[in-house]
């Protein structure tokens, strides 16, 4: 990453915000005209951001706004047909996605915040959500 561009960074939410395997934080980025939505949640390793669209069919995940974990906090799981991923990599683990992973978006924790740092994205185009 060049120096210019390691600068870009977008405040998502306070650090405390995000608990480990609770509610994320739902915020949306646009790309070439296209507005995706996309979710930050704690796992037990840290933090991690993904586009919300399943590997399986073009649907977000969550089954209630923020709501990305199974019951037991492990997983993030799709709410449609229960394909299951890694909260720290995106990664596909079971279910109907069949392989396909979540599409990981670059951020960074620090001093309290977490912040987008992805520069695929650009970061005046980026709104937060806040959950119920
Ligand atoms: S749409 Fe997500 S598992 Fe089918």
């Amino acid at each position: 990453m060049s120096p210019s561009k390691s600068n870009v960074r977008t405040y998502l939410c306070a650090s405390h915000s995000l608990k480990q395997g609770g509610i994320g934080v739902r915020f949306k980025v646009h790309a070439g005209g296209e507005v995706l939505p996309a979710f930050v949640v704690r796992h037990r390793d840290g933090v991690a951001a993904f586009i919300n669209r399943c590997g399986h069919r073009d649907l977000e995940l969550d089954w209630s706004p923020g709501e990305f974990f199974d019951l037991e906090s492990r997983w993030l799981i799709c709410a449609t047909h229960g394909a299951h991923y890694d909260p720290k990599t995106g990664a596909c683990q079971s279910g109907p996605c069949n392989g396909v992973g979540l599409t990981v978006l670059a951020i960074i924790e620090e001093a309290g915040g977490i912040y987008l740092v992805d520069t695929r994205y650009p970061t005046q185009s980026l709104g937060i959500e806040t959950n119920p």
